[in-house]
């Protein structure tokens, strides 16, 4: 069939849909309530009858050079490739995958878009691949390439209407049916929908699309992760009738103890709607007639239970006419701003939240049911509450799912202007959202999220946003008061801080260090609009690498001011790219001529979902119960929920003398309780507590706490003769074992540095201990005494920068006492870590220890209690896709390598020692890229006095001053080796 093609809508400013249906609620429509009360929410676009999904594999044909695509296209002349539907293309082999973060990929000139021409000199003053440095780029061979979709489809004779439905199209359509133009679209992340009805006919007809790399509209989707293109949501074509719903809403009101709740639809005049709400012994129903295009009706004095994420009741509400019936789920609950508080159902509660990307390793944007609900179970599994959909709006299955699990959604609208920052100097931050040429396009986007969300906004949906680093004002103010009118819910927008607005309803910000934040709850900040509302850090605790460190700051404070709302941990999932033989690609591994590099890899959960230290972490700090302990045999219970009664939690306290207790105290949501415990005798471990925190109504273990009453004794070593077997040739350090197998010291011997953490890169990628890598470790001397060694040794950082190290060697019974006394020279600043290095044959797999039971860094550990553990010495890193320090074990009394013939153990003395076990050395470490450079070349013991904090300054506060060692003092770390 032969097609005129249009080749300027997607670059042409004045256009940003042609034909397009206007947005009205996601709904799914069956021809009878018995069927729609078959359905489940997870299926229903699949299994109605009065829906014919789309999915599959389309033909398909990519043109890498616009140009290519013919003016006139006759699609029998094409040879196609096939394409999943919905798929991304750079997963399946189109192309290539792209990451970059602020920048755009094209040339900042709004809003001009690249054409049919090469993309061009591209100007850009800060990115991962450069650094803070400006520089202009030329690619090669980049152009705003397009694919062409076609796919056959078959209605029946009778007379119907036929609406198709794209969920999502990255980043623009042009749509044509039966060799006729129907219509355009921009807008990746909303639905977009066409009325098909005079263009289709009974039998086989055609449907072809055309999307383009990038539109006008791409200048407003400039999010932080791979940039995709496809049909990468469903696609559904809508069969109706003429007395069927057009659109329906709901409208929930609190009426003292009681609601009322306003059904609402849209369908043909006259036609007569049923409406009705069932559940929870609850059975209302009412008939009204469509005129002047809607008909409602009110329910008033509904004794509802009301809905939260703790406990989420929901109701069914029906839409019914003779042909159609739709049915849709409700919770009743208030959220409203009260002063500085964001109450729901009047109460005041502390948002424990997670910023949700949908990103696939297999399939970039596109995620299966299945996918989003383990996603959704993942955040209820992990204790979070809250999901901020950063940076546009899930596919509507997310919040249908949200409402039935419990979790409270910020909704976000999809627009993003980052690039305006990134490729200008002075930065225009504003350029777009401040240029009211743009405010139709501004209006549309947060129309569509409404307009689809509406009924949403009555449950799940807590706060709109407006969407994320935009920058600010006349176009954000727009769709401020489009929105406001039609809703109760606080709208949000972060990026408005930047602006002299400061804020919309609630204040917000992302990556503030936790004393800016105790300025707002303490209601001293210098933006006042932050002091007088409540206040969301929509982003905080940067889970990139190994971390995040330091958040129980941000909690500590949240919990003491009610005017703090909590925040969303930013991010819950890893993006990267997943290869056939199992590796994983981020940015930088496809050839893009621009890249963010691992900045994408930045979530708690790994690609494929394993949870990282970031994600237990979480789930401890998230917990529902905290146990302190005040003094003498008085502890502090506080319930963090905000509905929740202590009684529903079991709390099981167990000493580290054998006595245990269990109790349900009976403590309010939000409040704390005094509670007297016997307290457990001191045995040789110190007198420590561990209560383990139950749900009772699901059985699962909320949380593990140890709480420390007083620390072990660690026996002081006596003197004993030097054990056979040690050599100091050339002053090296070198042990005979029982095997033949050697403990020696790594070169050099003493560590003061880690394999940077992301944590320890800024958000350019520079390394802020790069400066240590190259620091000299030279013996100055070694000297025999009586029952000892003593060996003194001078690392040079930097000329500015000197250590002296005094390592002592002395007999103790059954092994060697080791002391290491570090003393600047001079210098200034911190220093990362202290800690003397071992090598062992890698043979020495296994290691048992007495310390943190998983990887803690000092202001990450209290996720992991203090206990006896066994693993492999592999299983004492973490899989980061990019590999970096990681797998340290605080609080450590002691660790023993073995090989099951020959073992080395480490015994701490004083205090206790932090523990690094890597099977590769921390050089060889600092060179690695991705997981399957990780090469075992023997076995790696570093037993430390100190590491500094994690921080998180890939972007945030970087390690917090009380995580810190500064060069000013003098550290001793003293620990015996005994070996069998
Ligand atoms: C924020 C942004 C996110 C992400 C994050 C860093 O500024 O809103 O999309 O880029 O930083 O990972």
């Amino acid at each position: 069939m032969k097609y005129q093609l249009n080749h300027s809508n997607f670059a042409d400013f004045r256009v940003f849909e042609i034909n397009k249906l206007p947005p009205r609620s996601w709904f799914i429509p069956f021809s009878s309530r018995a069927a729609a009360d078959a359905a489940d929410v997870r299926s229903k676009r699949f299994s109605s009858d009065k829906v014919i999904c789309l999915n599959g594999d389309w033909d398909f044909k990519f043109y890498p050079i616009p140009s290519e695509l013919p003016l006139e296209l006759d699609t029998d002349r094409i040879a196609f490739d096939r394409m999943p539907v919905p798929g991304c293309w750079q997963f399946h082999g189109v192309d290539r995958p792209f990451y970059v973060n602020v920048r755009y990929q094209f040339p900042f000139d709004p809003p001009r878009i690249p054409a049919a021409e090469p993309v061009g000199r591209v100007f850009s003053w800060i990115g991962g691949d450069q650094g803070v440095s400006p520089r202009w780029k030329k690619p090669e061979n980049e152009y705003n390439f397009a694919g062409l979709y076609r796919r056959f489809f078959t209605i029946g004779e009778e007379p119907r209407s036929y609406v198709i439905s794209f969920l999502g199209v990255a980043s623009c359509l042009d749509l044509y049916v039966n060799g006729r133009f129907v219509g355009y679209s921009e807008g990746a992340h909303n639905t977009a929908e066409f009325d098909l009805t005079p263009y289709v006919q009974p039998g086989e007809n055609e449907l072809v699309a055309v999307v383009r790399r990038w539109c006008s509209g791409s200048y407003l989707e400039c999010q932080d992760m791979f940039r995709n293109n496809g049909i990468f949501r469903d696609v559904l074509l809508r069969v109706s009738e003429p007395s069927d719903l057009r659109d329906i809403d709901a409208k929930t009101e609190r009426q003292g103890d009681a609601y009322a709740l306003t059904l609402s639809a849209q369908a043909a005049e006259g036609t007569v709607l049923r409406f009705s709400l069932e559940g929870h012994g609850l059975s209302r129903t009412a008939s009204a007639p469509v005129l002047n295009g809607t008909a409602a009706v009110r329910f008033e004095d509904l004794p509802v239970s009301e809905w939260n994420a703790e406990a989420p009741v929901l109701y069914d509400i029906y839409y019914e006419t003779e042909s159609c019936c739709v049915k849709e789920r409700i919770g009743f609950r208030t959220v409203e701003i009260k002063g500085d508080l964001f109450l729901l159902n009047g109460k005041k509660l502390k948002l424990k939240g997670v910023n949700h990307h949908d990103t696939s390793p297999t399939n970039g944007y596109t995620m299966t049911p299945e996918e989003i609900e383990r996603d959704l179970r993942l955040c209820k599994a992990y204790n979070i509450d809250t999901i901020r959909t950063s940076h546009y709006p899930p596919d509507p299955l997310l919040l249908e799912l949200a409402e039935e699990l419990g979790l409270y959604i910020v909704d976000e609208n999809d627009l993003e202007t980052h690039g305006t920052w990134a490729h200008r100097l002075p930065p225009s931050y504003d350029r777009i959202s401040d240029d009211p040429k743009w405010e139709p396009r501004y209006l549309d986007r947060i129309a569509r999220l409404y307009g689809r969300d509406k009924i949403r906004g009555n449950t799940c949906v807590i706060m709109w946003s407006l969407g994320n680093e935009a920058g600010g004002t006349c176009n954000t103010d727009a769709m401020y008061h489009w929105l406001k009118p039609k809703t109760a819910l606080p709208i949000h927008y972060e990026s408005i801080i930047h602006c002299a607005r400061k804020a919309y309803d609630v204040g917000s910000e992302m990556y503030p260090a936790p004393e800016k934040v105790l300025e707002v709850g303490e209601h001293r900040r210098k933006e006042a609009p932050l002091n007088d509302r409540p206040y969301f850090l929509c982003e905080y605790a940067h889970a990139m690498g190994v971390g995040p460190g330091n958040t129980e700051a941000y909690w500590k404070i949240i919990y003491e001011h009610d005017n703090l709302m909590g925040g969303c941990v930013w991010e819950m999932v890893d993006h990267a790219v997943l290869h056939a033989d199992g590796s994983y690609s981020y940015g930088g591994d496809h050839g893009e001529w621009e890249h963010d590099s691992n900045f994408c890899v930045d979530g708690l959960f790994y690609p494929d979902r394993k949870p990282s230290t970031g994600a237990k972490l979480i789930r401890f700090i998230y917990r529902p119960i905290r146990v302190r302990h005040l003094d003498g045999n008085r502890f502090e219970i506080f319930n963090t929920t905000a509905f929740t009664p202590g009684v529903q939690f079991s709390l099981h306290f167990s000493w580290n003398d054998g006595t245990e207790q269990t109790l349900s105290p009976a403590v309010d949501p939000l409040s704390k309780l005094v509670l007297e415990l016997p307290l457990g005798r001191v045995t040789e471990q110190g007198r420590l507590l561990t209560v383990t925190v139950t749900d009772k109504r699901t059985g699962v273990v909320a949380s593990v706490e140890q709480l420390c009453l007083e620390d072990a004794a660690l026996p002081a070593p006596s003197a004993a003769p030097l054990p056979e077997g040690l050599r100091f040739a050339n002053g090296r350090f070198c042990l005979e074992l029982a095997d033949g197998h050697k403990l020696t010291v790594e070169c050099p011997s003493t560590s003061l540095w880690r394999a940077a953490t992301d944590n320890d890169r800024d958000p350019s990628s520079r390394d802020s201990l790069r400066h240590w890598y190259g620091a000299k470790e030279t013996l100055l001397s070694v000297k025999q005494l009586s029952n000892a060694w003593e060996l003194r040794s001078r690392i040079v950082k930097d000329p500015l920068t000197v250590f002296e190290i005094t390592d002592t060697y002395e007999g103790a019974p059954g092994g060697i006492l080791v002391t290491s006394r570090l003393h600047c020279v001079r210098g200034k600043g911190f220093i990362p870590r202290f800690g003397k290095v071992f090598r062992l044959h890698k043979s020495f797999d296994q290691v048992s220890y007495r310390g943190r039971t998983g990887e803690s860094y000092c202001d990450m550990k209290e996720q992991f209690p203090v206990d006896e553990q066994r693993c492999a010495v592999k299983d004492m890193t973490e899989p980061n896709i990019r590999p970096q320090e990681s797998g340290n074990r605080c609080d450590c009394s002691y660790a023993v390598l073995s090989n099951g013939r020959a073992s080395v153990r480490f015994e701490a003395v004083d205090r206790p020692f932090e523990l690094g076990v890597k099977p590769y050395s921390d050089q060889a470490l600092l060179k690695m890229r991705h997981r399957e450079d990780e090469i075992c070349t023997g076995t790696y013991v570093t037993i430390q006095a100190f590491q500094q904090g994690i921080g998180t300054g890939s972007c945030g506060p970087r390690t917090a001053p009380e995580f810190s060692y500064p060069v000013t003092e003098d550290y001793v770390l003293r620990f015996v080796i005994r070996v069998r």
